[in-house]
């Protein structure tokens, strides 16, 4: 990755490199934080220019809202729990769902670049999720 400018990044080799990315389960403990009276809790673990990295924790029914995510690529990891991710594409003046799917611990899921949208919802009524969440370059602070 230290050879390829962010913006020549593609979100497949994004996702090989996350992928290959051990973080230790007690340094994640530490990155813990539910908000229940918030849309979702998250809490920063890495910010430079070219990647940034957070924790967002998600609980029964929390859903992000359909967002994209600038010119970043965006990568999304779960540790505990089911994520639904939707992709939405722009079709004219809407936004339209193009993909959903449950991914589950160690399971990863993207979104590309503007135009491109997506939303993670924690769907399940009792467990909670925790997903860690990778951008190239970092979003605009
Ligand atoms: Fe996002």
């Amino acid at each position: 990755m230290m050879d390829t400018p962010p913006h020549k990044l593609t979100l497949e080799l994004f996702k090989a490199l996350v992928a290959r990315l051990q973080l230790e389960d007690s340094f994640l403990q530490k990155h813990i934080l539910f908000r229940p009276e918030k849309k979702y809790g998250w809490k920063p673990v890495l910010l430079t220019p070219s990647v940034e990295i957070l924790t967002c924790c998600w609980m029964p029914r929390q859903e992000s809202g359909i967002h994209d995510h600038g010119n970043s690529l965006n990568v999304t990891q779960v540790i505990q729990g089911a994520c639904t991710a939707q992709i939405y594409e722009v079709l004219g003046q809407e936004l339209v769902l193009s993909k959903e799917e449950e991914i589950h611990a160690n399971q990863l899921t993207g979104v590309e670049r503007q135009p491109q949208f997506h939303q993670l919802i924690n769907k399940s009524n009792i467990e909670p999720l925790v997903t860690l969440h990778f951008y190239c370059p970092a979003r605009p602070q």
